[in-house]
């Protein structure tokens, strides 16, 4: 058992797997306005990463049936692309998982459809803070809880809630692995981190309560979360090489 650190081969795979799911979202930008469907968005998302040579990491995966994730609105985190119409005031997150010469890079940003409101602008960015913060917290030798501490502590000061039963994770040759990441918990608590290994920090943020509730997706073990008071949720997620010194983001844009 253990994590065993990535070779410096494996790192240069893992950089074009974490480069592709970050393009892709940059790609994305000009087609996420008003009028598209979740639909076409997870189409153009794969469509993209297969002239990059990659393959979404996403499709089958415990029998998911779609390439990508789209979380819209009250939609903490798994939402299936269907043909729902975004509209103006919506906001959407986009997860994108490439995979390429057996490495995974995952990422995920919110989308602001057309004019959205002051609350929701602010609970988006409140999620991007929070996750770079938490990521601001890895040092070598540090622990999950140094992150989670972090992010829980900015989202909680503006006045929203961090989803718990969901979190980051390390990925690198498989998609879901050690250690969890989580969006709260204490200074030099949880697992280690270690040099050389790839982690996610992707906090979700809720602007009201933390409760979530699950969903089935048909044919699949995966799950979708909605809020349970049904506010909006937002999220923005990074992989993250943790080294020697400190770490680097992979999933810059
Ligand atoms: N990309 C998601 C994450 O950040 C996982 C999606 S799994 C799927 O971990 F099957 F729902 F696509
Ligand atoms: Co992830
Ligand atoms: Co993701």
């Amino acid at each position: 058992m253990g994590i065993k650190p990535l070779s410096l081969e494996e790192i240069k795979k893992m950089t074009r797997a974490c480069r592709i799911a970050a393009d892709t979202l940059t790609y994305l930008d000009k087609y996420v306005k008003a009028g598209i469907t979740t639909n076409q968005i997870d189409e153009l998302a794969n469509d993209f990463m297969l002239t990059k040579g990659a393959k979404s990491a996403c499709l089958g995966y415990h029998g998911y049936p779609k390439y990508t994730c789209t979380s819209v609105n009250e939609v903490v985190c798994h939402g299936l692309p269907d043909e729902t119409v975004l509209k103006d005031g919506d906001i959407v997150n986009v997860d994108v998982t490439a995979w390429i010469d057996g490495f995974f890079g995952d990422t995920s940003k919110m989308f602001a459809i057309g004019n959205i409101s002051d609350e929701a602008r602010d609970l988006i960015e409140t999620a991007r803070m929070a996750r770079d913060l938490g990521i601001e917290a890895i040092t070598p030798k540090g622990r999950t809880g140094d992150i989670g501490f972090e992010t829980n502590k900015y989202v909680t000061r503006k006045g929203y809630t961090t989803v718990k039963e969901i979190g980051g994770h390390g990925v690198g040759r498989i998609f879901h692995e050690e250690p969890f990441v989580p969006s709260f918990g204490k200074k030099g608590k949880g697992d280690i981190l270690v040099p050389f290994h790839c982690i996610t920090v992707e906090p979700m943020v809720n602007q009201g309560t933390d409760e979530i509730i699950e969903y089935d997706i048909k044919g699949s073990s995966i799950k979708y979360y909605h809020t349970a008071d049904g506010l909006l949720s937002a999220q923005f997620e990074h992989t993250v090489l943790v080294t020697d010194t400190g770490y680097e983001i992979l999933t810059l844009p």
